[in-house]
């Protein structure tokens, strides 16, 4: 095993920042209502985005000098990258310095492409997807997404599954009005495919900027409407920012993440990096620090880790949404990384 020499990243607050969400591309095929709008994306040019080279040095700095333990390939749609696999395979290879063992490596995935590439992406090391669906009617889904197909998205959950996944999670965005009637439907799926549901509070990311909080159902509320037809009770866990519900009977269990009405804020371990090589310390960063300027000018591994450690020397306590101090990010959550 190699030398450690690692030293935890420590936040103002006290957080130790272990997870890393990457964007690797700002592309996506689908043109989700509340991330895109269905016109006018002005993509960045490919020089203007990472290349997997240096993708790859940032996540072994983090993963060797500060302990990172968790790696998300996050979009857009990562899967409109070519050769994703080959990113993976690298790093996968990636080891932490405490345990000799694998980054948790994960990827959430709009699933379109997903069959596709289910057993590569297992074969490169993958460990973990999520697939985001938010309605389980063909037409609702179109609608939703602008141009998806119900159908590619639930062959890429199978495909998921038969690759060997495990658990294939699911993620659904509930917005009132929109898809609030599924949220029994949806567990029924779960329960059924042997997937693990996310609910995922509306968050204000929407390239539109129309989210407002009566678009929101609240955890709570999901929790109920799907306890009163399958009786669930509370799973305790550690600083995960989904809080999960066991079926009593047995058939599996499932998610909310209330990121609006209860922010995980204070047990938040993670930092990410948009496509265009920028540090955020938090989804609803105003601030970002551009690693790609010093990627390109020849900084050393040690100039990029300290910047890192700069960028996360400022990250604040939590977001306010709902609150009158909330600054919208001028980003969308297809810009951001989810
Ligand atoms: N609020 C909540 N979740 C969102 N996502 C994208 N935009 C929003 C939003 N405004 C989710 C997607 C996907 C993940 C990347 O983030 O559904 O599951
Ligand atoms: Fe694409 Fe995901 Fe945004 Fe939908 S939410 S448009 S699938 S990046």
């Amino acid at each position: 095993m190699a030398v450690d020499n690692s030293a935890p990243l420590v936040d103002p607050y006290g957080r130790v920042v272990r997870d890393l969400r990457i964007s690797i591309t700002d592309r996506c095929n689908f043109r989700c209502t509340y991330c895109m709008p269905e016109e006018g994306m002005q993509w960045l040019d490919r020089a203007e985005i990472l290349t997997y080279e240096e993708i790859e040095r940032v996540a072994r700095i983090c993963v060797e000098r500060y302990g990172f333990d968790g790696i998300r390939i996050t979009g857009g749609e990562p899967t409109v990258r070519a050769r994703l696999p080959l990113l993976i395979q690298r790093l996968a290879q990636l080891r932490v310095p405490a345990t000799g063992a694998a980054v948790d490596l994960a990827m959430t995935t709009n699933g379109s492409s997903f069959a596709l590439l289910a057993a590569d992406l297992k074969a490169a090391g993958l460990s973990r997807v999520n697939i985001s669906c938010d309605s389980l009617r063909p037409e609702r889904f179109q609608a939703l997404t602008g141009r998806g197909q119900l159908g590619r998205v639930l062959e890429g959950i199978d495909a998921a599954r038969t690759a060997g996944f495990d658990p294939v999670k699911v993620n659904v965005v509930v917005m009132r009005g929109v898809n609030d009637d599924e949220m029994v439907d949806f567990a029924e799926f779960g329960r059924r495919q042997g997937v693990e549901i996310r609910f995922i509070e509306f968050m204000p990311l929407d390239a539109q900027g129309e989210w407002s909080m009566d678009q929101v159902v609240p955890a709570e509320e999901i929790v109920e409407a799907i306890g009163a037809v399958y009786p669930v009770e509370a799973v305790v866990q550690g600083s995960e920012p989904a809080t999960r519900y066991r079926y009593l009977d047995g058939a599996g269990a499932f998610g909310v993440i209330a990121s609006v009405t209860r922010p995980f804020c204070e047990g938040c371990d993670r930092i990410r990096i948009t496509a265009e090589g920028q540090v955020r310390n938090c989804l609803f960063a105003v601030h970002e620090t551009d690693l790609m300027t010093l990627l390109r000018s020849g900084a050393t591994d040690d100039d990029i880790a300290a910047a890192i450690a700069g960028d996360v020397g400022r990250k604040w306590a939590g977001h306010s949404i709902g609150r009158v101090n909330f600054i919208r990010p001028a980003r969308g959550m297809s810009q951001i990384g989810g």
